[in-house]
């Protein structure tokens, strides 16, 4: 077996925090606020990004712009019941975060690339929040890709929104899940000295 280079203290801290995250469906009051989200952001930003381009931006919507943004979605929505779903969807967390995919024109960068970028910065987001203690999970929808709802947040053409983060501090009611580690055997192939 190949020894690993010795590794700074905090290392085995942030191998815990990785092996120990869960997605927290349950979220309550409160949620970080502007400055902390802020700080977050430039942390999360530290994620890897072909030539920094950082190719996406982030509405947070909190209050009573959860149920504006509610209300255009449930426009979109078939029936009334679906509706009154979608409209309450936007209320299971105090803060959203809307992730807006924001490619750019890059004679080397592919779109791939920054799509790939943008998720390793979501990623990397929801481990700061976990270990800080807060709750979150990502959700694709609803309804993303929906007129209503692109017209409502102000989604340009040419940006594509990637779901949102619902974030707030993990309900009482929010058993604690723990992880069991997946089975990737089947995931990994070396290709080394011998074979093609
Ligand atoms: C881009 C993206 C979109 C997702 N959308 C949904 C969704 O709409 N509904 C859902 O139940 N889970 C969705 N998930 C999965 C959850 O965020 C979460 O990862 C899953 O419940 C597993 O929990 P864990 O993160 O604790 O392993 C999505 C994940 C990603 C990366």
């Amino acid at each position: 077996m190949t020894t690993a280079p010795a590794a700074p203290a905090a290392a085995s801290d942030i191998e815990a925090a990785i092996r120990a995250r869960r997605s927290t469906i349950r979220l309550t009051e409160p949620a970080p606020g502007p400055e902390e989200l802020l700080d977050l952001l430039q942390a999360a930003a530290t994620a890897p990004d072909h030539g920094q381009l950082r190719p996406w931006r982030v509405l947070a919507i909190r209050g009573d712009a959860r149920t504006r943004l509610g209300e255009a979605a449930a426009e979109a929505a078939p029936t009334s019941d679906l509706a009154e779903r979608i409209l309450a969807k936007h209320l299971r967390a105090p803060l959203m975060l809307a992730l807006v995919f924001q490619p750019r024109d890059h004679p080397a960068i592919q779109r791939w690339e920054q799509m790939a970028a943008t998720s390793a910065m979501a990623t990397t987001l929801l481990l700061l929040l976990d270990s800080r203690g807060w709750g979150g999970i990502w959700f694709a929808g609803p309804y993303p890709d929906a007129p209503q709802v692109r017209k409502h947040l102000g989604i340009d053409d040419g940006e594509q929104l990637l779901g949102y983060l619902y974030v707030g501090t993990p309900a009482p009611s929010e058993t604690p899940r723990t992880r069991h580690a997946a089975d990737v055997g089947s995931k990994l192939t070396w290709l080394d000295d011998t074979g093609p």
